[in-house]
Protein backbone atom coordinates (compact mmCIF):
# COMPACT_ATOMS: atom_id res chain seq x y z
CA UNK A 1 0.00 0.00 0.00
CA UNK A 2 1.60 3.23 -0.70
CA UNK A 3 2.22 5.51 1.98
CA UNK A 4 2.19 8.69 -0.18
CA UNK A 5 -0.36 11.60 -1.70
CA UNK A 6 -0.58 13.36 -4.27
CA UNK A 7 0.75 16.99 -3.05
CA UNK A 8 -1.89 18.56 -5.91
CA UNK A 9 -5.01 16.44 -5.80
CA UNK A 10 -4.60 14.58 -2.64
CA UNK A 11 -5.32 11.30 -4.59
CA UNK A 12 -3.34 8.31 -3.70
CA UNK A 13 0.40 8.49 -5.26
CA UNK A 14 2.86 5.34 -6.23
CA UNK A 15 6.06 5.54 -6.60
CA UNK A 16 7.93 4.18 -8.69
CA UNK A 17 11.50 4.04 -10.46
CA UNK A 18 11.68 7.25 -12.74
CA UNK A 19 7.87 8.37 -12.37
CA UNK A 20 5.16 8.69 -9.43
CA UNK A 21 1.74 8.71 -10.47
CA UNK A 22 -1.32 9.92 -8.66
CA UNK A 23 -4.44 7.68 -9.55
CA UNK A 24 -6.89 10.33 -9.48
CA UNK A 25 -9.20 9.30 -7.58
CA UNK A 26 -9.42 12.48 -5.70
CA UNK A 27 -8.92 14.47 -8.55
CA UNK A 28 -12.48 16.01 -9.84
CA UNK A 29 -11.62 15.83 -13.13
CA UNK A 30 -10.36 12.38 -13.10
CA UNK A 31 -6.65 13.07 -14.26
CA UNK A 32 -3.39 12.31 -13.22
CA UNK A 33 -0.58 14.56 -12.15
CA UNK A 34 3.06 12.94 -12.64
CA UNK A 35 6.56 13.20 -11.08
CA UNK A 36 9.86 12.34 -12.20
CA UNK A 37 12.71 11.17 -9.90
CA UNK A 38 15.49 13.44 -10.06
CA UNK A 39 18.68 11.21 -11.61
CA UNK A 40 20.35 11.97 -8.23
CA UNK A 41 17.58 10.11 -6.82
CA UNK A 42 15.10 12.42 -4.95
CA UNK A 43 11.52 12.76 -5.50
CA UNK A 44 10.52 16.80 -5.68
CA UNK A 45 7.07 16.73 -4.06
CA UNK A 46 7.11 20.38 -3.44
CA UNK A 47 4.24 22.42 -5.37
CA UNK A 48 5.52 25.88 -6.93
CA UNK A 49 2.28 27.32 -5.24
CA UNK A 50 3.47 25.76 -1.52
CA UNK A 51 7.05 27.33 -1.91
CA UNK A 52 7.16 30.91 -0.07
CA UNK A 53 10.82 31.49 -1.77
CA UNK A 54 12.76 30.51 -5.26
CA UNK A 55 14.93 28.55 -3.19
CA UNK A 56 13.50 27.40 0.57
CA UNK A 57 15.51 25.74 3.44
CA UNK A 58 18.71 25.66 3.66
CA UNK A 59 21.16 27.17 1.23
CA UNK A 60 23.70 24.81 -0.99
CA UNK A 61 26.57 26.86 1.02
CA UNK A 62 25.03 25.89 4.71
CA UNK A 63 24.33 22.30 3.48
CA UNK A 64 28.04 21.95 1.94
CA UNK A 65 29.61 23.59 5.69
CA UNK A 66 27.28 21.10 8.19
CA UNK A 67 27.86 18.13 6.13
CA UNK A 68 31.92 18.50 6.72
CA UNK A 69 31.37 19.46 10.24
CA UNK A 70 29.44 16.87 10.73
CA UNK A 71 31.37 14.21 8.32
CA UNK A 72 34.48 14.91 10.96
CA UNK A 73 32.45 13.02 13.82
CA UNK A 74 31.45 16.53 15.74
CA UNK A 75 28.39 15.55 16.33
CA UNK A 76 28.75 11.81 17.01
CA UNK A 77 27.71 11.03 20.24
CA UNK A 78 24.06 12.62 19.41
CA UNK A 79 23.61 10.99 16.66
CA UNK A 80 24.33 7.29 18.60
CA UNK A 81 21.92 8.54 21.09
CA UNK A 82 19.26 9.14 18.18
CA UNK A 83 19.87 5.82 16.74
CA UNK A 84 20.12 3.95 20.35
CA UNK A 85 16.37 5.50 20.97
CA UNK A 86 15.11 4.99 18.03
CA UNK A 87 16.16 1.51 18.15
CA UNK A 88 14.36 0.95 21.33
CA UNK A 89 11.47 2.26 20.34
CA UNK A 90 11.61 -0.69 17.44
CA UNK A 91 12.52 -3.50 19.28
CA UNK A 92 10.29 -2.76 21.95
CA UNK A 93 7.60 -2.76 19.30
CA UNK A 94 8.23 -5.53 17.80
CA UNK A 95 7.98 -7.59 21.02
CA UNK A 96 4.29 -6.49 21.23
CA UNK A 97 1.15 -8.73 20.35
CA UNK A 98 -0.18 -5.59 18.26
CA UNK A 99 3.00 -4.58 16.57
CA UNK A 100 2.58 -1.50 14.70
CA UNK A 101 4.62 -3.17 11.48
CA UNK A 102 5.27 -1.97 8.76
CA UNK A 103 7.66 0.48 10.48
CA UNK A 104 7.54 3.89 9.00
CA UNK A 105 9.85 6.63 9.80
CA UNK A 106 10.01 10.46 8.60
CA UNK A 107 12.90 12.16 9.30
CA UNK A 108 11.56 15.83 9.19
CA UNK A 109 13.93 18.61 8.42
CA UNK A 110 16.23 15.64 7.39
CA UNK A 111 18.77 18.21 6.31
CA UNK A 112 21.82 16.25 4.18
CA UNK A 113 20.62 13.20 5.82
CA UNK A 114 23.90 12.84 9.08
CA UNK A 115 20.65 11.05 10.68
CA UNK A 116 18.71 9.72 8.10
CA UNK A 117 21.49 7.63 6.87
CA UNK A 118 22.34 6.02 10.18
CA UNK A 119 18.39 5.64 10.98
CA UNK A 120 18.52 3.50 7.76
CA UNK A 121 20.62 0.96 9.14
CA UNK A 122 18.14 0.50 11.68
CA UNK A 123 15.56 -2.11 11.53
CA UNK A 124 12.77 0.05 9.64
CA UNK A 125 10.80 -0.84 6.64
CA UNK A 126 10.77 2.74 5.28
CA UNK A 127 12.36 5.82 5.93
CA UNK A 128 11.39 9.06 4.37
CA UNK A 129 13.34 11.67 4.33
CA UNK A 130 11.94 15.16 3.97
CA UNK A 131 13.16 18.36 4.33
CA UNK A 132 12.32 21.87 1.99
CA UNK A 133 16.28 22.17 0.47
CA UNK A 134 16.52 20.60 -2.69
CA UNK A 135 20.71 21.32 -2.37
CA UNK A 136 19.77 19.37 0.99
CA UNK A 137 18.32 16.25 -1.24
CA UNK A 138 20.38 16.16 -3.55
CA UNK A 139 22.88 15.12 -1.10
CA UNK A 140 21.06 13.04 0.62
CA UNK A 141 19.77 11.48 -2.02
CA UNK A 142 23.29 10.33 -4.07
CA UNK A 143 24.67 8.94 -0.66
CA UNK A 144 21.41 6.83 -0.44
CA UNK A 145 21.53 5.55 -3.92
CA UNK A 146 25.19 4.72 -3.60
CA UNK A 147 25.02 2.51 -0.56
CA UNK A 148 21.45 0.70 -2.79
CA UNK A 149 18.95 2.03 -0.20
CA UNK A 150 16.51 4.17 -2.35
CA UNK A 151 13.42 2.83 -2.53
CA UNK A 152 13.54 1.43 -6.09
CA UNK A 153 16.72 -0.69 -5.53
CA UNK A 154 15.40 -2.31 -2.25
CA UNK A 155 12.62 -4.43 -3.92
CA UNK A 156 14.69 -7.50 -3.25
CA UNK A 157 16.24 -7.52 0.27
CA UNK A 158 13.91 -6.30 3.22
CA UNK A 159 16.66 -3.80 4.46
CA UNK A 160 14.69 -0.06 5.15
CA UNK A 161 14.13 1.56 2.30
CA UNK A 162 14.75 5.43 1.83
CA UNK A 163 12.40 8.11 0.16
CA UNK A 164 14.41 11.30 0.12
CA UNK A 165 11.53 13.76 -0.49
CA UNK A 166 11.93 17.81 -1.11
CA UNK A 167 8.66 18.67 1.07
CA UNK A 168 7.39 20.94 3.35
CA UNK A 169 6.97 20.03 7.11
CA UNK A 170 3.15 22.06 6.80
CA UNK A 171 1.90 20.10 3.67
CA UNK A 172 3.67 16.52 4.01
CA UNK A 173 2.15 14.50 1.09
CA UNK A 174 2.33 11.61 3.48
CA UNK A 175 -1.32 9.32 4.11
CA UNK A 176 -2.67 9.99 7.98
CA UNK A 177 -2.05 7.01 10.15
CA UNK A 178 1.04 5.67 8.88
CA UNK A 179 3.85 6.60 10.90
CA UNK A 180 5.32 4.30 13.30
CA UNK A 181 7.39 7.68 14.29
CA UNK A 182 8.76 11.11 13.10
CA UNK A 183 12.08 12.66 14.67
CA UNK A 184 12.88 16.47 13.96
CA UNK A 185 16.84 16.75 14.55
CA UNK A 186 16.65 21.09 15.22
CA UNK A 187 13.63 21.20 12.50
CA UNK A 188 10.46 22.17 12.04
CA UNK A 189 7.72 21.03 15.03
CA UNK A 190 4.22 21.15 13.88
CA UNK A 191 2.59 19.23 16.11
CA UNK A 192 -0.83 18.67 14.79
CA UNK A 193 0.58 17.30 11.75
CA UNK A 194 2.66 15.39 12.95
CA UNK A 195 -0.15 13.80 15.55
CA UNK A 196 -2.17 13.30 12.34
CA UNK A 197 0.50 11.25 10.55
CA UNK A 198 1.47 9.08 13.45
CA UNK A 199 -0.36 5.95 14.19
CA UNK A 200 -1.79 5.02 17.46
CA UNK A 201 0.77 5.17 20.19
CA UNK A 202 3.47 6.48 17.66
CA UNK A 203 6.68 8.31 18.50
CA UNK A 204 8.01 12.01 18.31
CA UNK A 205 12.22 12.12 18.56
CA UNK A 206 12.81 15.60 19.22
CA UNK A 207 16.51 16.82 19.01
CA UNK A 208 17.34 20.50 20.36
CA UNK A 209 20.38 22.63 21.71
CA UNK A 210 20.30 22.58 25.13
CA UNK A 211 21.28 25.30 28.03
CA UNK A 212 24.64 25.83 27.32
CA UNK A 213 25.33 24.73 23.87
CA UNK A 214 28.44 26.10 22.24
CA UNK A 215 29.05 28.40 25.06
CA UNK A 216 32.23 29.65 24.36
CA UNK A 217 31.45 30.45 20.96
CA UNK A 218 28.20 32.37 21.56
CA UNK A 219 30.93 34.14 24.05
CA UNK A 220 33.09 35.05 21.61
CA UNK A 221 30.24 36.36 19.12
CA UNK A 222 27.70 38.36 21.39
CA UNK A 223 27.88 40.86 23.99
CA UNK A 224 24.84 39.40 25.60
CA UNK A 225 24.19 35.61 25.26
CA UNK A 226 20.62 34.50 25.21
CA UNK A 227 20.21 30.65 26.41
CA UNK A 228 18.50 28.31 24.32
CA UNK A 229 14.97 27.75 26.20
CA UNK A 230 15.25 24.22 25.24
CA UNK A 231 11.28 23.47 27.11
CA UNK A 232 9.11 25.61 26.00
CA UNK A 233 8.03 24.40 22.81
CA UNK A 234 6.51 21.39 25.66
CA UNK A 235 3.67 23.10 25.94
CA UNK A 236 2.64 23.67 22.40
CA UNK A 237 2.92 20.10 21.94
CA UNK A 238 1.26 18.82 25.02
CA UNK A 239 -2.31 18.69 23.57
CA UNK A 240 -1.08 16.28 21.14
CA UNK A 241 1.80 14.45 22.83
CA UNK A 242 2.92 12.81 26.10
CA UNK A 243 6.49 13.07 27.24
CA UNK A 244 7.64 10.13 28.00
CA UNK A 245 11.45 10.35 28.26
CA UNK A 246 14.30 13.21 28.32
CA UNK A 247 17.90 12.49 27.26
CA UNK A 248 21.07 14.65 27.37
CA UNK A 249 24.29 14.69 25.45
CA UNK A 250 27.38 16.40 25.48
CA UNK A 251 30.51 16.16 23.24
CA UNK A 252 33.47 18.06 23.90
CA UNK A 253 35.09 19.99 20.89
CA UNK A 254 38.26 21.03 19.56
CA UNK A 255 37.77 22.83 16.48
CA UNK A 256 40.29 23.93 14.19
CA UNK A 257 40.26 26.93 12.17
CA UNK A 258 38.29 25.41 9.30
CA UNK A 259 35.73 23.12 11.50
CA UNK A 260 34.70 26.27 13.63
CA UNK A 261 33.99 28.29 10.14
CA UNK A 262 32.21 25.55 9.25
CA UNK A 263 30.29 25.75 12.45
CA UNK A 264 29.51 29.43 12.00
CA UNK A 265 28.42 28.60 8.57
CA UNK A 266 25.75 26.18 8.90
CA UNK A 267 24.47 28.20 12.31
CA UNK A 268 22.02 30.70 12.28
CA UNK A 269 25.09 32.53 14.57
CA UNK A 270 26.62 33.54 11.39
CA UNK A 271 23.86 35.72 10.45
CA UNK A 272 23.08 37.76 13.50
CA UNK A 273 26.83 38.06 14.94
CA UNK A 274 28.94 41.47 13.84
CA UNK A 275 31.21 41.03 11.35
CA UNK A 276 34.53 42.13 13.53
CA UNK A 277 33.52 39.75 16.22
CA UNK A 278 33.32 36.87 13.89
CA UNK A 279 36.93 37.67 12.31
CA UNK A 280 38.11 37.69 15.81
CA UNK A 281 36.90 34.44 16.53
CA UNK A 282 38.32 32.66 13.66
CA UNK A 283 41.80 34.45 14.15
CA UNK A 284 41.76 32.89 17.79
CA UNK A 285 41.51 29.51 16.45
CA UNK A 286 44.06 29.92 14.27
CA UNK A 287 46.74 29.56 17.37
CA UNK A 288 45.42 26.92 18.66
CA UNK A 289 42.08 24.69 18.24
CA UNK A 290 39.22 26.23 19.69
CA UNK A 291 37.78 24.43 22.55
CA UNK A 292 33.69 24.33 23.24
CA UNK A 293 31.04 21.72 24.30
CA UNK A 294 28.28 20.92 22.16
CA UNK A 295 25.42 20.41 24.44
CA UNK A 296 21.89 18.59 23.19
CA UNK A 297 18.63 17.55 24.85
CA UNK A 298 16.80 14.70 22.92
CA UNK A 299 12.87 14.62 23.65
CA UNK A 300 10.49 10.89 23.20
CA UNK A 301 7.12 11.88 22.76
CA UNK A 302 3.85 9.59 22.11
CA UNK A 303 0.98 10.96 20.23
CA UNK A 304 -2.00 10.54 23.03
CA UNK A 305 -4.71 9.01 22.64
CA UNK A 306 -6.95 12.35 21.89
CA UNK A 307 -6.87 16.07 21.55
C1 LIG B 1 19.14 23.12 11.37
S1 LIG B 1 18.80 22.22 9.92
C2 LIG B 1 18.87 20.54 10.51
C3 LIG B 1 19.18 19.53 9.47
C4 LIG B 1 19.41 18.10 9.97
N1 LIG B 1 18.29 17.58 10.71
C5 LIG B 1 20.67 18.04 10.81
O1 LIG B 1 20.56 18.19 12.03
O2 LIG B 1 21.75 17.87 10.25
C6 LIG B 1 17.07 22.50 9.66
C7 LIG B 1 16.56 21.89 8.36
O3 LIG B 1 15.14 22.12 8.29
C8 LIG B 1 14.82 22.42 6.95
N2 LIG B 1 13.52 23.13 6.94
C9 LIG B 1 13.27 24.40 7.32
N3 LIG B 1 11.95 24.68 7.18
C10 LIG B 1 11.36 23.55 6.71
C11 LIG B 1 10.02 23.21 6.36
N4 LIG B 1 9.03 24.07 6.48
N5 LIG B 1 9.77 21.97 5.91
C12 LIG B 1 10.77 21.06 5.79
N6 LIG B 1 12.06 21.33 6.10
C13 LIG B 1 12.35 22.56 6.56
C14 LIG B 1 16.00 23.23 6.44
O4 LIG B 1 16.10 23.23 5.03
C15 LIG B 1 17.17 22.52 7.12
O5 LIG B 1 17.73 21.51 6.32
ZN1 LIG C 1 -2.92 14.25 -8.24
Amino acid sequence: MSLFLCPLCKSTLIPDTKTWRCDGSENPKKTFHSFDVARQGYINLLPVQQKKSKAPGDSEDSIQARKRFLAAGCYAPLQQALVAIVAGLVDEDIKKSDAKRPINWLDIGCGEGYYSQALAKLNLDNLIAADISKPALIELAKKGKSANKLWYQQKEDKKTAIFPMVASAAQLPIKPNTLFGISSIFSPILPKAFFELLKKDGYLVIAKPDQGHLASVRQALFEDVREHDSDKFLQELAPYFELIERFEVAANLELSPDALADLLTMTPYSYRAKIERRQNLLTLATNSAFVTQARFVIFVLKKTAAN
